[in-house]
């Protein structure tokens, strides 16, 4: 395991007890509203990479089956206790590197990951795997901080960037500079609202459509 990751756990494993606490009420109206841009349907594989304590558990219909994976067991432990109180026979969780997922080509109907891109030290990566283990034109939504597009802001994302990775995600992820990097086929890309500092983004998964990807 490399240092970034073993760096990434040791701080997830402390944020783990507080998590739900400390982030619920930001993170979960993002979650649950880009679940619900999913469309899942009966019987639809999803995977949700990065699931972190299991906020979004709760929030994915009982008809689908879902796979959420995580870097940090003791992430996973907290996501582990929502599946027995809220008997989530659907659901199975795995410890696994968003960068090098142990799935098959072609195994999800459609791929969520939820403020995990900046915190990944790869990004180009973790996507090119979302890409590779979902299905042609399945979906995949991300949900993040990316760097302003406001030039005086992106300037202070970049300046508190080497602070806020202490912490357990970076600020200067430009959003433009991955869509390029990732040839993702991105539909759509907005915040709840105007002040929000988070994106919701809805990629359709291009690979196969004479788009490289
Ligand atoms: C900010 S939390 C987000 C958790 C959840 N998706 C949510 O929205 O509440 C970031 C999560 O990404 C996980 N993570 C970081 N790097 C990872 C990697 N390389 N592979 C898998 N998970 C990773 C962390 O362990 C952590 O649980």
């Amino acid at each position: 395991m490399t240092m970034q990751a073993e760096e990434i756990k040791k701080i997830y494993g402390g944020y783990s007890g507080a998590y739900d606490f400390i982030f619920k009420g930001f993170f979960y109206p993002r979650i649950k509203h880009a679940i619900e841009t999913m469309h899942i349907k009966p019987g639809d594989r999803i995977l949700d990479v990065g699931v972190g304590t299991g906020l979004s558990l709760p929030l994915f219909p009982s008809y689908c089956i879902v796979t959420g994976i995580d870097l940090s067991s003791a992430m996973l432990k907290e996501a582990h206790k929502k599946i027995e109180s809220n008997g989530l026979k659907h659901v199975t969780l795995l410890e696994m590197d968003a960068q090098n997922l142990a799935f098959e080509d072609d195994s999800f109907d459609h791929v969520i990951s939820t403020h995990v891109v900046s915190v990944v030290p790869d990004p180009v990566k973790a996507i090119a795997e979302m890409k590779r283990v979902c299905k042609r034109n399945g979906n995949i939504i991300l949900v993040n901080h990316f760097q302003s597009s406001n030039k005086v802001i992106a300037k202070f994302d970049t300046l508190i960037s080497p602070f806020t990775k202490k912490v357990g995600w970076r600020t200067d992820l430009s959003l433009e500079r991955l869509i390029k990097d990732t040839n993702l086929d991105v539909r759509s890309q907005y915040k709840m609202n105007k002040i929000d500092l988070w994106k919701v983004v809805c990629a359709i998964n291009n690979k196969g459509n004479g788009v490289s990807g």
